[in-house]
């Protein structure tokens, strides 16, 4: 039996009192010291009263109770209910003796709330740290070099005619780096944030894609990496950001030198119609990506072991931008690879 509840405590107060009572008046007509004889009328008197003793101690003990708690408990009641739904009054249970139940169930709920806010909290925090931490580390790589080369160059090297236009070229595309990494940067959060307006028009995928293979050529060859369109012979028509779809392109494609087959890599490019969408299939043979890893090369600054191996080159930040405008289309991208076989990277967009 749990005695805090109101129902439990009106009970052993109206025993306490009844039986006091039911004490008082065996000691008055003198049954227990004197061993007096109880008449029967004298009984039922006792039965009656004590019974109507017990009725009325029960029913003032637990009303009060009752009331008393509930004025507590109420306040209780709805500033939880306001901190919830952040605004109106919440509709109080009618029946007093449910106000526990629903106090309690409330606060469970509450409690299981709060419980996910500071997990999400939490882990927001480590993004946030994660977030700098890489920010100051991929920043800190090129501006040690344009350090090192301006510290040699004015320490004498400005004359050496060996070194002076080296260094300068060397500080030149650490600035272009930087440069590079910020303007990512402030791509990701533009898109992030929803300031990036898509300027939506109608165009040909398959031309589009010519367009980035053709700047790529000369990349792709020193890579040793061959182009495969499968060009369906008829334009492919989508409706989508069009500077925006060659960036993602580009991304992909671009990676698919980075991390290829340095011995006859391949790039193959597909189109496939998916009634409402066009989905945009882009393999190539190269070093893979580990299960493990497939989820995350969508996050920012994530790079992989063996992307790192290949090249140093890598900040990261390509494939958050391309998943970022994919899904500012209200289109899926995704992964699809095994190790030392190939990777596979496939979009959908609205066909037109
Ligand atoms: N086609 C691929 N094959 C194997 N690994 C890949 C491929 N594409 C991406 N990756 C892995 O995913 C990581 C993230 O790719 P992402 O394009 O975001 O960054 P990045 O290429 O390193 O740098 P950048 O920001 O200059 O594009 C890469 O570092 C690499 O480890
Ligand atoms: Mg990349």
């Amino acid at each position: 039996m749990k005695f805090h509840e109101p129902r439990n405590l009106a009970f052993l107060n109206a025993g306490i009192i009844t039986g006091s009572y039911i004490i008082l008046f065996l000691l008055s007509v003198g049954i227990i010291f004197e061993n007096a004889f109880i008449h029967f009328y004298t009984f039922l008197a006792l039965l009656i009263t004590s019974a109507a003793i017990f009725i009325i101690a029960y029913s003032i003990f637990l009303y009060t109770l009752e009331r008393f708690i509930y004025s507590k408990v109420r306040l209780i009641y709805k500033s939880i209910h306001s901190v919830k739904t952040g605004k109106r009054d919440p509709p109080l249970p009618q029946a007093v003796n449910n106000i526990i139940d629903h106090v309690q169930e409330e606060v469970e709920n509450w409690e299981s709330d709060k419980q996910r806010e500071i997990e999400q909290l939490k882990r927001l925090e480590q993004y946030r740290r994660d977030f700098i931490g890489n920010v100051s580390h991929e920043l800190k790589t090129p501006l040690f070099n344009i350090q090192g080369y301006v510290s040699t160059l004015l320490d004498g090297g400005l004359e050496d005619p060996s070194v002076n236009r080296e260094y300068l070229k060397r500080t030149e595309k650490s600035i272009e780096r930087l440069v590079k990494i910020l303007e990512d940067l402030d791509e990701i959060s533009q898109l992030e944030s929803g300031q990036l307006k898509l300027r939506v028009t109608r165009f040909d995928l398959v031309s589009l894609t010519r367009e980035v293979t053709e700047l790529l050529e000369m990349k792709a060859r020193k890579n040793e990496i061959q182009f495969v369109l499968n060009d369906p012979g008829k334009p492919v028509m989508v409706e989508a950001d069009k500077d925006k779809i060659r960036q993602v392109i580009t991304n992909i494609i671009d990676n698919s030198i980075r991390y290829g087959n340095r011995e006859n890599g391949k790039t193959k490019i597909t189109f496939y119609d998916m009634d409402e969408n066009i989905l945009t299939e882009i393999t190539d043979n190269g070093i893979g990506i580990d299960t493990a890893d497939m989820a995350r090369v969508f996050e920012r600054f994530y790079r992989t072991v063996r992307g790192r191996a290949a090249t140093k080159k890598g900040k990261g930040l390509g494939l958050a931008i391309v998943k970022h405008i994919v899904e500012a289309h209200h289109q899926i991208i995704n992964v699809r690879s095994t190790i030392g076989v190939g990777t596979t990277f496939g979009f959908t967009l609205k066909k037109a």
